[in-house]
Order: structure tokens, then C-alpha cells, then sequence
């Protein structure tokens, strides 16, 4: 298979900083919760990887489920047009929820679900991204746990994509301008 590695212009966030940054977020969000039964929610595809890692550094009661929303397309601008392709697959009334994310970049995806989970009868909705680009924000959200920010550059690996691909880095990388520049 053609080596994907040679693609990467810059590892932005390392294997091992991720795996200390998780476990550090699994421990405030069990502290957080005490005796309380979550739902974490994770927001595919991008936040996969990141969430079956996270989940495992909390120690408490909880449920998981994912939606499926649309975001970028094969491009690297974003709508703010958000749209739901596949909801929860169970009654959120009355209960505390996390909801996991990759990127936080406009805030358009996260303050759409967030809203729309409170509209169904949510009692707290909370969010936890890997990363934030908090220079490209467009939406006032809340960011309860927040992995690392960013600079305003297009993101791959650990479960963020390019055109669907390069989700398989084991770290947080920028790619070289000629690979989405064409
Ligand atoms: P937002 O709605 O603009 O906050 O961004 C929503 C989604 O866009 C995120 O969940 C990501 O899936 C995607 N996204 C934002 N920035 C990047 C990036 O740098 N690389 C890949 N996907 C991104
Ligand atoms: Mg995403």
C-alpha cells in the first residue's frame, strides 16, 4: 500500500501527548459525575477514535451512543448548514450527557447538537473535544473539556479526516498544502 506518512507536513499533537491528555480528561469527567449515569456521545466519523480511547479512562456508569451529522464534504470549508443523518438511538429525556467531538473549529456542529439535545428533554448537555480552533469560532459555545487548541490549519489523523482519508494517523498532524490544494 502507498505509505501515507509521507503525506504529513507536521505532527501537531504526538501519540504519547494524546494518551496523557485522554487519561488526564477521563479523570475529570469521572470526578465531575461522581454517582451519576452519563451518555457519552460521540460525533462520527471524526470523533471515533478519540471516544473509544476516552471511554475507557472513565470510571462510572455510562451508556455511549453516536450521531451522525454532516459537516465538511470533501472540501475543507464548512457549511454551518448542519444536518442530521443518524440520531440517538435512545431517549435522552432527563439524562446528562457528554457529547464527544474531534474539532471544534465555527462551533456551528457542536451548538446545533447541543441545542437540539436540550430541545429533547436533555437534563445537562455537556461537550468534550479533542481538539478546538478557537480563532475560527462563529457560535458563542461552552467548551467543558477541552484536549488541546489548535492553530487555524487543516487537521488529519487520530480519526480526522481529509476527503475521507488519513484517519488512521496515530498522531494529530497538518498535511503538506499540495495534497488538498490539488
Ligand atoms: P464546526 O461545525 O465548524 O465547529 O466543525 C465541525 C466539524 O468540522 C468537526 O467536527 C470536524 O469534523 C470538521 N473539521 C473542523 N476542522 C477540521 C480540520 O482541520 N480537519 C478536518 N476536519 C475538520
Ligand atoms: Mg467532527
Amino acid at each position: 500500500m502507498r505509505d501515507i506518512y509521507g503525506d504529513v507536513q507536521e505532527i501537531l499533537v504526538t501519540k504519547e501527548q494524546l494518551a496523557e491528555k485522554i487519561s488526564e480528561l477521563g479523570v475529570r469527567i469521572t470526578e465531575d459525575y461522581g454517582e451519576d449515569e452519563l451518555i457519552v456521545v460521540g460525533v462520527l466519523k471524526g470523533a471515533g477514535v478519540f471516544m473509544s480511547d476516552l471511554i475507557r479512562h472513565i470510571n462510572g456508569p455510562i451508556r455511549t451512543d453516536y450521531m451522525v451529522v454532516s459537516s465538511y464534504g470533501s472540501g475543507t470549508v464548512t457549511s454551518g448548514n448542519v444536518r442530521i443523518i443518524k440520531d440517538m438511538s435512545f431517549d435522552v429525556r432527563d439524562c446528562d450527557i457528554l457529547l464527544v467531538e474531534d474539532i471544534v473549529d465555527t462551533g456551528n456542529t457542536l451548538s446545533y447538537l447541543k441545542n437540539y439535545l436540550t430541545v429533547c428533554g436533555a437534563k445537562s448537555v455537556r461537550i468534550c473535544t479533542l481538539l478546538d480552533k478557537p480563532s475560527r469560532r462563529e457560535k458563542e459555545i461552552t467548551v467543558d473539556y477541552r484536549g488541546f487548541e489548535v492553530p487555524d490549519v487543516f487537521i488529519v489523523g487520530y480519526g480526522i479526516d481529509y476527503a475521507e482519508r488519513y484517519r488512521n494517523l496515530p498522531y494529530v498532524a497538518s498535511l503538506k498544502p499540495e495534497i488538498y490544494e490539488g
